[in-house]
């Protein structure tokens, strides 16, 4: 990769590290309510059993664990400690585990797999089939994984987006910017500015990088068949998409001779 893609070296994703305590500013939790009840719907609908159980795979924040949790019992995976900490605030009830989504093996199985947005910082391939064969061996007979990239390649679009909100007398206000590199690699880069503002009213100007995955919607199905999953593509609108004809994938892991 060439240097103008890396995220700022030797502090990773600064947005998931010493920046997570504004993270909830940044996208807050009632924002995932409508979000997280079309996924819990997509669940019930596709698992050959009554969903009981939830791994979530780069759980972050845990905004969506914070409503599927009120039928699921859930077991939330991140990279970052900063951000489980955050979603050990939000979902003290939940199970919180340090992992990596392409290698953790945690020797059970779930009804749903869950790996939302966070799956966008699969930058290649080989990294994209390791976190659904991850999926796959944490999906029990019957049930399904879910994967909502933010973008695959056929539906981007370069672009721009600001947001934020107001805390408890701190705020914040992000700008972002989406493009793609001429390095002809298969992912885009999301540049983010913050400005911070503290309770003193003084406001601080932040740029964080973050280098996502952009694969063809085949490669997704091709790959989510070869874990050993039933791959299905579900079109999902929602505001938090801003490209038209957006999708989501299932994995069904099916009972052979079952039907729903
Ligand atoms: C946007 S947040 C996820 C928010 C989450 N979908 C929710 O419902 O709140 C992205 C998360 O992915 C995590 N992440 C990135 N790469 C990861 C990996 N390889 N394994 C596990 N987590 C990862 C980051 O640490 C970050 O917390």
């Amino acid at each position: 990769m060439s240097d103008k893609l890396e995220t700022t070296p030797g502090q990773g994703i600064r947005l998931y590290r010493d920046l997570a305590d504004w993270y909830q500013l940044l996208t807050p939790v009632e924002d995932y309510a409508e979000e997280a009840a079309f996924y819990r719907r997509l669940f019930e609908t596709h698992c050959q059993l009554p969903p009981r159980t939830l791994l979530d795979l780069g759980s972050g924040g845990g905004h969506n664990a914070a409503y599927l949790k009120a039928t699921l019992a859930c077991t939330l995976v991140d990279l970052e400690p900063a951000m489980l900490t955050l979603n050990r605030q939000l979902n003290p009830e939940c199970e919180h585990i340090l992992g990596d989504m392409r290698s953790i093996r945690l020797g059970r199985t779930f009804d749903n797999v869950l790996v939302h947005d966070a799956v966008s910082y699969m930058t290649t391939r080989a990294d994209l089939a390791s976190t659904i064969a991850t999926a796959f061996a944490h999906t029990a007979p019957g049930g399904v994984a879910m994967f909502d990239p933010d973008y695959v390649s056929g539906t981007f679009e370069p672009g721009t987006g600001s947001g934020g909100s107001d805390g408890k007398g701190r705020a914040l206000r992000f700008f972002e910017w989406r493009w793609i590199s001429d390095t002809g690699k298969e992912m885009y880069v999301t540049d983010m500015a913050f400005l911070l503002r503290d309770e003193a009213g003084a406001v601080e100007v932040i740029h964080d990088r973050h280098v996502m995955g952009l694969f063809p919607r085949t490669v997704w199905l091709d790959m989510i068949a070869a874990a050993g999953f039933e791959p299905i593509a579900i079109p999902f609108e929602h505001s938090s998409h801003t490209e038209s004809g957006h999708e989501l994938f299932l994995g069904l892991r099916r009972i052979p001779g079952r039907r729903i």
